[in-house]
């Protein structure tokens, strides 16, 4: 696990590893308040006790209006901020540096009417229509990339190190870099890029270099070539890239056959190609270390994000670097019992249980 053990540099923080633990919601852990709870605090705290190189907080909202469900962490006010220099303590605790994702669902999330780029009908697998989207006007665009801007500044007053914006699996910014989607004849419609920059540049400017500012985006947006040309657009004014899938149901995801990762390793692999000097990361379906010291060596990317191995075990990072059993995500069907749709907030892991059950033993 030599590979795996190497620290990596992102702007001005050093990881511990080269593990990274992605944003992953656990919703109803929190109320409408989007407060940090004594439960997200626990957490977070176990994961990064577990071995995490970095860890990158869940999708949390910039602003009411653009929220995935009731019960979401926000940084929308300035009360939020105090829960969230709570968590910045405690992962700091074990000297692992911590970014939260900032997000707003757009027409993804619980708003009926939500903002969009451009109208736009979303509409589930079985065609129902589960949400319609209205085209921001110029000054709404402003309003949510200053929603943006103002949620890191309250990030970096809370003490995190850093911020990624949500920009893949079908959200706000996602929606704007997806031609699909984004139909504006607008500057904002021109260059589908130009949203997610404007953005980073305010962030820049409101919290100052030493910030470090990153985003999740689609290797597929809708196809390979698009999520491409967004990351070369990104070069220079985003920290790190964190490669992941784009708008489910308008994007493309391919990889040559027997390709040995998923098709965000994929996408991500290509992305590194051709941007070797940013930092960039890979993601999905790695359940060992093998596995992950394999993809960094196969892909060439800088961090790997392991997510359900994190929730089936939060020592996970320790557990592979000191070679012992990791236990497995079961995959379950028809979803992962985490599913922040299918669950109260009392999750029961079966990969959990199983891995539970086997250290007893
Ligand atoms: C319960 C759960 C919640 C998730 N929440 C988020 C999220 O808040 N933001 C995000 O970008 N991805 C989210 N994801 C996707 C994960 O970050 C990750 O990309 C995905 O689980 C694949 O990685 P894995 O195979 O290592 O789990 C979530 C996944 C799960 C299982």
């Amino acid at each position: 696990m030599d590979k795996l053990k190497e620290r990596v540099k992102i702007k001005n923080i050093w990881t511990k590893n080269r593990i990274a633990v992605p944003p992953m919601v656990c919703f109803h852990w929190s109320d409408d308040s989007g407060c940090v709870t004594d439960k997200n605090l626990q957490h977070y705290r176990d994961m990064a006790a577990g071995g995490a190189g970095l860890i990158i907080a869940e999708a949390t909202a910039v602003t009411k209006r653009g929220r995935l469900h009731e019960t979401q962490l926000g940084l929308w006010e300035d009360k939020q901020t105090e829960g969230w220099k709570r968590l910045a303590d405690a992962v700091h605790q074990y000297d692992v540096p911590f970014f939260v994702q900032l997000h707003h669902a757009g027409v993804s999330g619980i708003e009926k009417n939500a903002d969009c780029p451009s109208d736009y009908s979303f509409r589930d697998s079985n065609g129902e229509l589960r949400a319609r989207g209205c085209e921001m006007s110029p000054e709404r665009v402003r309003e949510v990339i200053d929603d943006f801007v103002q949620a890191a500044r309250r990030a970096k007053q809370a003490g995190l190190d850093g911020i990624e914006l949500h920009g893949c699996h079908s959200y706000l910014i996602c929606q704007f870099f997806n031609r699909n989607i984004n139909h504006r004849e607008d500057i904002y419609g021109q260059r589908r890029e130009k949203f997610a920059l404007d953005i980073l540049e305010g962030i820049r400017e409101s919290c100052g270099e030493g910030f470090v500012a990153g985003i999740r985006l689609g290797a597929f947006e809708p196809a390979l070539e698009d999520g491409i040309e967004h990351a070369l657009s990104l070069a220079g004014k985003a920290d790190f890239l964190d490669i992941s899938y784009g708008f489910g149901g308008e994007s493309i995801s391919l990889r040559p056959e027997g390709y040995p990762f998923s098709e965000a390793i994929y996408g991500a692999q290509e992305i590194k190609k051709r941007l070797p000097d940013m930092p960039v990361f890979g993601v999905d379906g790695i359940t060992d270390g093998e596995m992950a010291e394999k993809a960094i060596l196969q892909a060439g990317v800088d961090m790997i994000d392991v997510g359900r191995g994190f929730l089936v075990n939060p020592n996970f990072g320790n557990d592979v670097l000191e070679g012992r059993s990791c236990g497995k995500c079961l995959h379950c069907r028809p979803a992962c019992k985490w599913s922040p749709f299918l669950n109260d907030g009392t999750v029961v892991c079966p990969g959990r249980n199983l891995f539970l059950r086997n250290q007893k033993q």
